[in-house]
């Protein structure tokens, strides 16, 4: 969730580092500050709060050095402030460095540094690794950067810059991500690729373990011995204008429109004479015939999609799957043995959570599979088998377009793996194929008015509490829609799995209190219905989510949004547009940030 932004070349440093920065701001911080080495002088500013008051600091006193490093902090020791900004420094000013990660060892360390007389200024973890730095400095940078990594324990990308070495930056990695672009006389450093894009697609992709020597004309790499690696150029194929708004006011509703191309683009390279492929898994059905119980294990959205999941590997494969919070089954003593495969859900790849639990999945003998959007992603890397969706860079906090990706290829896992047990018959699978095809277009339909939604969300947009309900995906879908609109409308919102709303929640549905119900599923329809009537007879305000063609339900209910008609295992992904839009236009209609909700980042690389 911070950034870091390193650049050394010919050019002014500072800016590419405010416009790396920029481009990181979806990740989340609250505060920022940049180091330019200027030759007699490393210049420092940062400020607390938006990038803004960090440009406006330097307005009129940008510096003019042509090596420099950035970063965006999200506070984890020590508040937000001036002071715990990065980047950090030692005791004389000749080392600074930027960080992103947590050094789990600071205090033990800053407890010797102190008593070796280092004065430190900040709260952060992260100035303990400046003073340590100064502390193993004997006149080779790279060989006191090594002696530092030996002696911090934790997660880290890190970037050193040293007044007394005006040509390099230095760069380490261990679980969290850091890529070096390579420039014509230039190179830059990033945490993320969309910081870079615009100046270079030719990168390095760290791994962890590696120490990247940074030079305007040459990238060279070490492991912690110092033994030299040869790394080969990870050519980024995205094009810089992806992660720009296309038009739209708000990645968020560009991201939601992007759904019909990115689920088409995750859907199209699995199907193939109108069956599913999965070259990357290459499983045979004495693989799957050893693997007794799944989990599905992520965060967020991702876990959400993992409860749709669970649906369609049991509905299609018949075995027992269990969804987990990445943050509750670490620490859970999970049973996991080699007979279990854990799947990990996670856009980033990158997640904190999620990239520990596959790690302690590992640990324990369990196959691993990771559905990610991030090719190179850690969690990527550190999985047995990898699938990715399609969706493209996803910018705007609140997830959408990796949701729907998520479900489709959750979809056509399930019935991979259905295909190879044979737990689905050739016709189920042809006919579960056909609609699979369909969604893409479906989508876009779904899509096409959203003038009813804007309506209900201005009418919606200034309630405290919104209710959904529904049952079976239905209400899967509801956990969704309601975590969307938590997060960038601040409206409390609740889903509850319809029939359980009479155990308890039912004594909150008073007259005129919103409730969101959805009605999809053709198997719990008539059940659905008469909770439906339940929260009806009580007064509330009832908006329904159907498939075309159910003329039942605008028989009880004054508004109804239609989704086009697909099996109910597929619907899901139709289900939630119309949610995600109602949570996009309440937010409009409050007037909230919505790519950058409060208190909320894209990327959770902390616990
Ligand atoms: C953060 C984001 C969510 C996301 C979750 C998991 O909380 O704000 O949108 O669903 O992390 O992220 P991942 O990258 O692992 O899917």
């Amino acid at each position: 969730m911070c950034g870091i932004v390193g650049y050394i070349g010919g050019k002014r440093a500072i800016d590419f580092l405010l416009d790396g920065l920029t481009k990181l701001e979806y990740r989340g911080y609250d505060s920022a500050g940049v180091a330019v080495n200027c030759g007699d002088n490393i210049f420092v500013e940062k400020a607390v709060g938006r990038l803004d008051s960090l440009k406006q600091k330097l307005k009129n006193n940008l510096p003019l050095g042509n090596i420099g490093i950035g970063h965006t902090r999200w506070a984890t020791h020590g508040r937000p402030s001036d002071t715990n900004a990065h980047p950090h420094s030692d005791c004389h000013g000749k080392f600074f460095v930027v960080h992103n990660g947590i050094i789990e060892n600071y205090l033990k360390l800053k407890q010797d540094l102190t008593a070796k007389g280092h004065k430190f200024i900040s709260d952060t973890d992260t100035e303990v690794v400046a003073h340590l730095l100064e502390e193993s400095y004997h006149g080779d940078f790279l060989l006191a950067v090594r002696d530092v990594i030996s002696k911090i324990e934790g997660s880290y990308s890190l970037v050193f810059m040293s007044k007394e070495n005006p040509d390099v930056l230095i760069c380490a990695k261990q679980d969290n991500p850091l890529v070096v672009g390579i420039g014509e006389n230039e190179n830059f450093v990033a945490s993320d690729i969309p910081a870079i894009i615009s100046y270079t697609r030719k990168t390095y992709i760290l791994n962890d373990g590696e120490i990247a020597i940074v030079q305007k004309d040459s990238v060279q790499f070490v492991n912690r011995q110092g033994l030299p690696i040869n790394k080969k150029i990870f050519n980024v194929t995205w094009n810089a204008a992806a992660a720009e708004k296309g038009g739209y006011e708000h990645f968020m509703l560009k991201e939601i429109h992007e759904q019909p191309k990115a689920v088409r683009n995750t859907i199209s390279p699995h199907i193939k004479n109108n069956s599913i492929h999965f070259d990357e898994l290459n499983w045979n059905a004495d693989f799957l015939k050893n693997i007794d119980k799944i989990y599905i294990v992520a965060c967020g959205t991702a876990y959400h999609a993992g409860l749709v999941g669970k649906f369609y590997i049991e509905k299609l494969v018949r075995k027992l799957v269990e969804v987990d919070l990445a943050s509750e089954f670490r620490y859970r003593a999970p049973i996991v043995d080699e007979n279990t495969l854990v799947i990990v859900v996670s856009q980033s790849g990158e997640t904190s959570d999620t990239l520990a639990a596959l790690k302690e999945s590992k640990r324990l003998g369990a196959k691993t599979l990771a559905v990610t959007n991030v090719v190179g992603s850690s969690i990527a890397r550190e999985a047995e088998f990898v699938i990715h969706t399609a969706a493209g860079p996803e910018i705007a906090v609140a997830s959408t377009k990796a949701y729907t990706t998520q479900l489709i290829l959750m979809f056509m896992l399930a019935l991979y793996m259905a295909q190879i047990s044979k737990t689905v018959s050739d016709s189920d699978a042809e006919r579960l194929i056909e609609q699979l095809k369909k969604i893409p277009a479906q989508i876009s339909e779904t899509l096409s008015d959203v003038e009813p939604i804007k309506t209900f969300a201005q009418i919606y947009g200034f309630n405290d509490d919104v209710f959904y309900i529904g049952r079976s995906l239905d209400y899967c879908v509801a956990l969704e829609g309601a975590l969307k609109l938590k997060e960038i409308s601040y409206i409390h919102a609740e889903a509850y799995a319809a029939g359980e709303l009479k155990h308890g929640t039912l004594a909150l549905i008073v007259e005129g209190v919103p409730v969101i119900a959805l009605a999809t599923q053709k198997s719990v329809y008539e059940k659905t219905l008469s909770n439906i009537k339940e929260v009806k007879a009580r007064d509330a305000i009832v908006i329904g989510i159907a498939a075309e063609g159910d003329t039942s339900l605008s028989n009880y209910l004054d508004h109804v949004i239609f989704v086009p008609e697909t099996d109910e295992l597929l619907i899901p992904l139709l289900a939630v547009v119309p949610l995600q839009l109602l949570a996009y236009y309440a937010a409009i209609t409050r007037g909230c940030d919505v790519d950058k909700p409060r208190n909320l980042a894209k990327s959770v690389t902390v616990e």
